[in-house]
């Protein structure tokens, strides 16, 4: 892994510096393009769904569709246990709960969506940070190893994108050092690893089913689990700590609707195609994108991928901010994801550096991707890149 840091700007205003002049392409006003689009499903399908629930007049609280969809999932997924909930945030606070790691130290990435670290914090667990690979962006098992002290109680990578962390090291590690490993997969649904789903790797992996996520229930997570004291506490922590008037222990309202397991339920079949439909647009972006000035993430071996983002890291900030304004000015709108580096919080205790991360972050953005992204528009998008390059 090197510590290259390149030159980095902090003002998004350095993008006004972009020295090319953008050659006319004779479209001035498109749709926008976002940088997803949440797949829905056949309305009609989703009535059919609705229609037995207003019958049933089960709304929530476990209903049948819920365990339709846990069991479709888990049968899918091939993983021993998996509790359903309200969304990929309070699916790590319970899993958090559930493994015994509230309150103590938990090694963490700085690369991530922000809920990876809210929910520690939430769950008052301390982040401390290692940094990432600067190949694959995801956290980088010799940096935890330098990380763990006795005090240190699990550690929790992402997969980020939606390509596989280190599984072997990480649960090498884990063993030897008596951690509890929990993978935060809220991206990596539809990833497989040596043949098995990305998600059944660690003591507890969550994931989020959020309207972005290649499936998704609106609103939706999950955390997979591997034994029915783990699946029992994940129950009982989702649903307020009891059944029927017995009360166990502290817990919160994480449940998810019945309305919300239709739309999963309406959406599962057509993951793969969809699936598929993103390659062919990660296709034509690497067809169209020049080999040079720009890098992606590498993806681990043997890993089966779901195409989830379409990442691209600059050589610095001011060609991802020239290019930020110029897809803006056309209508087209990248993310930053993920800037910025968690580690930088404004809201931590301390600063922990992470140079890699801080580096990557500020220097990697998400092209739009989804299915059915037209030809035309990956080649405008792919243009305005090369054009902030040269
Ligand atoms: C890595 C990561 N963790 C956690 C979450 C939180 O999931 P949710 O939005 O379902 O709460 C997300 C959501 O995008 C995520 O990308």
């Amino acid at each position: 892994m090197a510590h290259k840091i390149p030159h980095t700007l902090s003002d998004a205003a350095a993008a006004k510096e972009c020295e090319n002049p953008l050659p006319p392409d004779g479209i001035d006003a498109i749709a926008p393009i976002q940088v997803t689009r949440s797949a829905v499903p056949d309305a009609s399908e989703y009535a059919a769904y609705l229609a037995q629930i207003f019958s049933s007049g089960h709304l929530t609280n476990h209903g049948p569709f819920v365990d339709r969809l846990e069991t479709a999932l888990k049968t899918r997924l091939s993983v021993p246990h998996l509790a359903l909930c309200a969304n990929g945030t309070l699916a790590l606070q319970i899993a958090l709960r559930a493994s015994g790691l509230t309150g103590k130290k938990v090694i963490t990435t700085p690369f991530s969506y922000v809920a990876t670290v809210s929910a520690l914090l939430w769950e008052g667990c301390t982040p401390v940070f290692a940094d990432i690979d600067e190949e694959t962006l995801c956290l980088y098992p010799h940096a935890v190893s330098e990380k763990i002290t006795p005090d240190v109680a699990g550690v929790l990578p992402v997969h980020i994108y939606g390509n596989a962390c280190d599984v072997d090291a990480f649960g090498t590690m884990a063993k030897d050092a008596h951690l509890t490993l929990i993978y935060d997969g809220a991206q990596c649904f539809g990833s497989a690893y040596k043949g098995q789903s990305v998600l059944n790797y660690g003591d507890y992996a969550t994931c989020s089913f959020h309207a972005t996520k290649i499936f998704h229930t609106v609103e939706g997570g999950g955390v997979v689990a591997h034994s029915p004291e783990a699946m029992e506490a994940l129950t009982l922590l989702r649903a307020f700590g009891h059944h029927g008037d017995v009360h166990y222990r502290l817990g919160i309202n994480a449940k998810l609707s019945e309305l919300h397991a239709a739309m999963g339920l309406a959406l599962l079949d057509g993951v793969e195609s969809r699936i598929a439909a993103r390659a062919k647009v990660r296709d034509a972006y690497d067809a169209y994108l020049p080999p040079l000035g720009l890098r992606r993430p590498a993806l681990r071996n043997d890993l089966k991928y779901n195409h989830a983002y379409y990442p691209v890291i600059f050589d610095d900030e001011k060609t991802l901010l020239c290019v930020v304004e110029r897809l803006n000015a056309k209508n087209i709108f990248s993310r930053r994801y993920f800037y910025p580096a968690l580690n930088t919080l404004p809201y931590l205790k301390e600063t922990q550096p992470c140079p890699v991360a801080e580096s990557v972050s500020r220097r990697v953005l998400c092209l739009p991707l989804y299915p059915g992204l037209e030809d035309a528009n990956i080649e405008r998008i792919a243009d305005i890149v090369k054009n902030c390059l040269s």
